[in-house]
């Protein structure tokens, strides 16, 4: 993106070769005015806070993805807002430090933040996800939205795209994590998810140690069912496998697939006018 003249932008104008430019938090309204001249999509980073096992970070799903969105952001300069770290985590609730929006309350949220935006001008919303648990209520947000843009009139409701990215489900990610881990990736606190965790925070190493086998994964219901059938928190899986390096992997792969699915999203034609 090109600098905005120095009467609209003021002496702090982010050096266009910084990585942080595409954080919006970082940036003033005169230049989301400005790049909105010449890009209308947006990457909303999507979370949860919840539990990741004995030995994983509560927040987990919202660090690996802010972090993919933040790397997808800095390869195709598309504005990264700030992460939803708060998901629907309902039946995580059982353990300490989880915290949890009801499906409807994230419905609200997210269906909030995409109005938001549009009333704006941004036409592609590209959330990435780190959360199984959200995939649902994301899809009947957009659903919400798409029908709240058209009966307030918003101009460019016909345009309005909004895509769910969810980075763990990316095809390379995947087939690395099987070739990695095998059946003990499992499906919660899986060795990928902790290893992209270890690869931004170090700390996060003392908290590894060699587990017992996980309960395998079941049906998900409440907080109480959930936790009698993993009672540490797992799902077939075995974060002790999980280094830094692979997690540094996973990042380029994810953030690869993503970010060439985000310029396809881009690029996709609009409806005839
Ligand atoms: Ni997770």
């Amino acid at each position: 993106m090109t600098e905005l003249p120095a009467s609209a932008s003021g002496p702090s104008t982010v050096p266009t070769s910084s990585q942080e430019e595409i954080r919006l938090q970082l940036r003033s309204w005169p230049e989301v005015e400005h790049y909105l001249q010449s890009c209308r999509g947006v990457i909303v980073p999507l979370g949860s806070t919840e539990q990741h096992g004995p030995t994983g970070a509560i927040g987990t799903d919202a660090l690996t993805a802010e972090a993919v969105a933040l790397e997808v952001g800095r390869r195709t300069g598309v504005l990264v807002t700030p992460a939803q770290a708060f998901g629907m985590a309902e039946h995580h609730l059982g353990f300490a430090g989880t915290v949890s929006l009801q499906p409807s309350t994230l419905l609200a949220v997210l269906h909030d933040v995409v109005l938001s935006l549009a009333r704006h001008g941004f036409e592609r919303i590209y959330v990435i996800n780190g959360h199984g648990g959200n995939i649902a209520t994301t899809r009947a947000a957009f659903a919400q939205a798409y029908g709240t843009a058209a009966s307030r009139g918003l101009p460019g409701a016909d345009r309005l795209r909004c895509r769910l990215a969810n980075w763990f489900t990316a095809s390379s990610v995947t087939q690395e994590a099987r070739s990695l881990y095998g059946e003990r990736e499992g499906h919660h606190a899986t060795p990928s998810e902790i290893a992209l965790t270890l690869h931004l925070e170090p700390s996060l190493a003392s908290k590894q140690r060699p587990l017992p086998e996980a309960a395998p994964a079941g049906p998900i219901h409440g907080p109480d069912d959930f936790r009698r059938r993993h009672p540490d928190g797992r799902m077939g899986s075995d974060p002790f496998l999980a280094q830094p390096a692979h997690g540094a992997r996973f990042l380029e792969l994810a953030a690869a697939a993503l970010a060439e699915d985000l310029r396809q999203f881009l690029a996709e034609a609009e409806p005839a006018a």
